[in-house]
């Protein structure tokens, strides 16, 4: 049981049901220094119930408590209208050591999920275009997602929704059929049918019957025109090779790679059902349904030459999905500018009777931007993210040369370290924040980065080494001085968890093992944890377990933790 919740009981009892012991729970808070103790109560709430001035409540409840007190406590004092709590540190220390040494790695499992199934659209790049930073950080903040709901008790499922359909591929085929080269294609797929997009638009400006043409190549494939889909396959299977490129070397797979074209032949069945329910009508010569009630602008279902659109193919994946997967959420982990378009496939699910709806929930995300700019991909202007991890694998190759040249391991480290700081630099800070592109800035060793906490685990796992440490029958007494500020840590752990998969956010995970990381070092600085004395293997189990916990939490974001660097 956590500290948290004993000090919760004790306090019920004295209330006795004033307040219920949920709401208790939820407003212990950490002080904000070490030394107002280790839990807080407010009493602010409890002031307006009981017409008593906080700071009274709170002498008495602190007096009241110190008498019948759990020995969980050392001491519990009334400070400013909170009721603060002083753990017992030896105490303590011994039961979250133990707890870390015996669970290992599901040390912070929560079971909030009870093995119910979540979807998680990630990545979900568009074929024959470049790999974009909005979709690698997609790819990250999905796949961390995915590890903090599995911790949590869920089974996620990952989708990778492709953009592989739409009318961009009429445009294609005829820029293709007009300028294209087989071998160039196969040389370096995405580059050259960029260009060929490029090209088309260009050249459209100038003789806009081109456009008529890729609506008509677009129209042969929707309706299976063979030599149309051949092409559109061929196209799909090379840029995919491409992307798989990047997620070998993040070491990111997929449940499913069922892109848009998946829903080639699931989406009349929902245009049939809005149609049956009165939903679509007339704009334009295209059909829509409107939004007016929910205040959003009307969501576009077929074009007036009857193509169907991106919303279209979301209305069938969402259904498809809840059928296929009968999973109890359904998150989209896609860039903010896109929220409109969620809000309004949520509207129309909504109208159309699915109560499953308000499971869809879109996760959104800011921008990475270069010298204060949008990075652009569009103009041809690419900046091939195969080539941003290939930098920062090189970069951290070099650092390795330099520092470390008799490292085992070297390549498999130098891959860890650069793929890890691309990927923190990505998660440290709330999802929602724009974030900016500095391959030196995120390598760096000191401050918050990936390869700062990876390089405090590989020192945990070095004093590790050099000691025999035997978890078995070790006796734990910590003083609870030096120590303390990494025990509060590791306790800390599952309420990083909590709070992480609550907020759909990774960087709660992030700060914590920077904060955990940073408060080892500290202890290492301080103390000689290889000193031969009673104490010594009481350290080590704490060495252990900062490294236990270290490797979870970027495990959890997606990260690799070399035991040497
Ligand atoms: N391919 C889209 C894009 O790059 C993202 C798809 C997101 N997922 C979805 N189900 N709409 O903008």
């Amino acid at each position: 049981m956590s500290f948290e919740k004993t000090f919760a009981e004790i306090l019920d009892l004295l209330l006795d049901g004033v307040i219920s012991l949920e709401e208790i729970e939820r407003s212990i808070e950490k002080p904000r220094f070490m030394n107002h103790g280790d839990l807080a109560f407010p009493c602010f709430q409890l002031a307006r119930t009981l017409r008593k001035p906080p700071v009274m409540i709170a002498e008495e409840l602190s007096h009241q408590l110190q008498n019948r007190g759990d020995d969980s406590f050392e001491r519990i004092v009334a400070a400013g209208g909170y009721v603060n709590a002083f753990l017992n540190k030896s105490k303590t220390s011994k039961k979250v050591l133990t707890e870390i040494l015996e669970k290992q790695n599901s040390y912070g499992n929560l079971n909030l999920g009870k093995g119910s199934t979540v979807t998680i659209d990630l990545s979900s790049p568009n074929i024959a275009k470049p790999f974009s930073m909005g979709h690698l950080r997609s790819t990250v903040i999905g796949n961390s997602l995915s590890l903090i709901l599995e911790k949590c008790g869920y089974k996620p499922v990952k989708i990778n929704h492709l953009g592989d359909w739409g009318t961009q591929f009429g445009k294609l085929i005829t820029a293709y059929k007009l300028w294209g080269s087989e071998e160039k294609v196969k040389e370096t797929p995405i580059k050259e049918l960029l260009a060929l997009y490029v090209k088309f638009h260009e050249a459209a400006e100038r003789q806009p019957e081109l456009e008529q043409d890729g609506r008509d190549w677009f129209r042969r494939l929707e309706n299976g025109d063979k030599e149309a889909l051949q092409l559109w396959e061929w196209f799909r299977e090379e840029s995919l090779k491409e992307f798989k490129k990047i997620y070998d070397l993040m070491g990111i797979g997929f449940d499913s790679y069922a892109g848009e074209a998946f829903y080639n032949d699931k989406m009349e069945k929902i245009v049939e059902l809005l149609e049956k329910k009165g939903l679509l009508e007339e704009s334009d010569g295209a059909q829509v349904v409107r939004l007016d009630e929910a205040g959003l602008p009307p969501c576009l279902i077929k074009k007036s030459d009857g193509a169907t659109l991106y919303s279209t193919r979301d209305l069938a994946a969402a259904k498809y999905r809840y059928d296929e997967y009968a999973s109890a959420k359904s998150l989209y982990v896609v860039g903010n500018e896109q929220s409109l378009h969620f809000k309004q496939l949520k509207a129309v699910l909504a109208k159309i009777g699915f109560d499953w709806a308000n499971g869809l929930i879109h996760i959104p995300f800011g921008m990475m931007l270069k010298d204060g700019k949008k990075m652009s991909t569009r103009k041809g202007k690419v900046v091939l993210l195969e080539e941003v991890l290939k930098d920062s694998i090189l970069l951290a190759q070099k650092n390795i040369e330099e520092k470390n040249p008799y490292l085992h391991l070297k390549a498999e480290t130098a891959e860890a370290v650069g793929t890890g700081a691309i990927i923190f630099h990505d998660l440290k800070n709330f999802r929602m924040n724009d974030i900016e592109f500095s391959l030196e800035d995120m390598l760096k060793v000191e401050g918050e980065t990936g390869p700062y906490v990876q390089y405090t685990n590989a020192r945990a796992q070095s004093i590790l080494r050099k000691a025999s440490f035997n978890k078995q029958n070790v006796q734990i007494h910590l003083n609870g001085e030096a120590d303390w500020p990494v025990i509060t840590e590791l306790l800390g752990f599952p309420e990083a968890v909590k709070r992480a998969v609550e907020n759909s956010d990774p960087s709660q995970i992030a700060k914590y093992v920077l904060d955990l990381a940073q408060a080892f070092n500290k202890y290492y600085g301080e103390v000689r944890i290889l000193e031969e004395n009673e104490g010594k293997q009481s350290r080590l189990a704490l060495v252990q377990s900062v490294s236990i916990v270290l490797e979870e939490g970027l495990r959890l974001l997606g990260i690799k933790s070399p035991k040497e660097m």
